[in-house]
């Protein structure tokens, strides 16, 4: 993909670099609690520090009411830096060596909407913009698509790596296996759509599947299914779609057992998938040579832990390449395996699943002019 990167850039020294980056992450009591992504931003800000500008940081938080102060304090413990509250205040710069972390974007309702004023007077703020938030690139915010068209930009190391890796997916090594569970049955069930084709399996669990088994004709109790999902009856008949052929259940009274998908009964809620159903996909591992993974195959947070943890397990033995992405995700490999086992782990969660359906999102389409 041809875009302006970061590495590549002539004569930015000493200047001021507006960098977007996506500092989204968990907070109890005030402290980080995931530093995933924080740690992800180290090879940019690195390289810039050698630059001799001035380095002002913006991001979000999902929560409007956040303060990214814990995050400035995170961001301390690798360089030297301070907390901007107010990023549009006179003095708001000055600090020598320090690198600025502005408060939340989305305190300003003006960065969802993208308005043009607000752009602009965020743009005042910097000389150069990097994009180094890919995992918040799917949304037309004014920090994401605005800047670039307001400032000379590049895309940052990790948005670079990103986009490679996940390019990768469309032209994979054989046989390829995509897994897709956790949540989100539209979005993944639009995946399993694009990659009918180019994947030699689609596995299908987590709460995904329900979907498939409700669209059967199943009863599916009391899982969780979206409403209004259509458009997906070709994955029932395709040969390369595989789903459990048995799911773990619990009754109302807290009763576990395991059953085909039409044994499930009105008061009964589907969790994880069967041992049958592993035993399957652990034999597709086993045969893979490349493997994308996104969302738990069981409710893991509460319990439903046992086919995602022997599923990471498998990777482990299996030699293919390995991508995978999502915050349940990332959430589930903390908890339950290790990032060591994966060979590439995408900081996006609804923006790598974007990327995977349309091959690009806006926020990569305006650094392309
Ligand atoms: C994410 O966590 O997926 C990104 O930071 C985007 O967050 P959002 O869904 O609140 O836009």
């Amino acid at each position: 993909m041809d875009l302006p990167l970061l590495k590549n850039a002539k004569k930015i020294s000493g200047k001021k670099f507006l960098v977007r980056i996506d500092v989204n992450v968990p907070i109890l009591n005030g402290e980080v609690q995931d530093n995933f992504r924080i740690k992800r931003l180290i090879p940019t800000l690195s390289f810039l520090k050698k630059k001799k500008g001035k380095i002002i940081l913006l991001s979000h938080h999902s929560d409007e009411k956040q303060t990214l102060k814990p995050m400035a304090q995170y961001l301390n413990t690798f360089f030297k830096t301070s907390f901007v509250p107010d990023m549009f205040a006179a003095k708001a710069f000055e600090e020598e060596d320090a690198l600025f972390l502005c408060e939340n974007l989305r305190f300003y309702k003006e960065e969802e909407e993208n308005e043009a004023v607000f752009s602009e007077k965020l743009a005042s703020l910097g000389d150069i913009y990097i994009n180094e938030a890919f995992s918040v690139s799917h949304r037309k915010h004014a920090s994401v698509v605005s800047l670039p068209k307001l400032l000379p930009h590049y895309a940052g190391f990790l948005f670079q790596e990103e986009i490679k890796n996940l390019e990768a997916v469309f032209n994979p090594p054989k046989p390829f296996l995509f897994i897709l569970g956790g949540r989100k049955a539209d979005t993944k069930l639009a995946l399993a759509q694009k990659f009918i084709d180019i994947a030699d399996y689609i596995f299908i669990g987590g709460a995904v599947v329900n979907n498939i088994f409700k669209a059967q004709g199943y009863e599916v109790g009391r899982s969780i299914v979206d409403d209004g999902i259509s458009g997906f009856e070709n994955l029932m008949r395709s040969k390369n779609i595989v789903f459990p052929k048995d799911v773990v259940v619990q009754k109302e009274s807290g009763v576990v057992s395991v059953k085909s998908p039409g044994e499930v009964l009105l008061d009964e809620k589907i969790l994880d998938a069967g041992p049958e159903a592993l035993n399957i996909l652990k034999g597709l591992i086993r045969s893979s040579a490349f493997i994308v993974w996104n969302g738990p195959l069981g409710q893991y947070e509460i319990g439903f832990e046992k086919s995602t943890i022997e599923m990471i397990e498998a990777f482990r033995e299996s030699k293919a390449k390995k991508v995978v992405g999502g915050g349940d995700t990332i959430a589930a490999i903390s908890k339950l395996g290790d990032q060591k086992d994966f060979d590439f782990i995408s900081t996006g969660g609804g923006a790598m699943l974007e990327f995977l359906v349309n091959r690009t999102l806006p926020g990569i389409e305006v650094l392309k002019h």
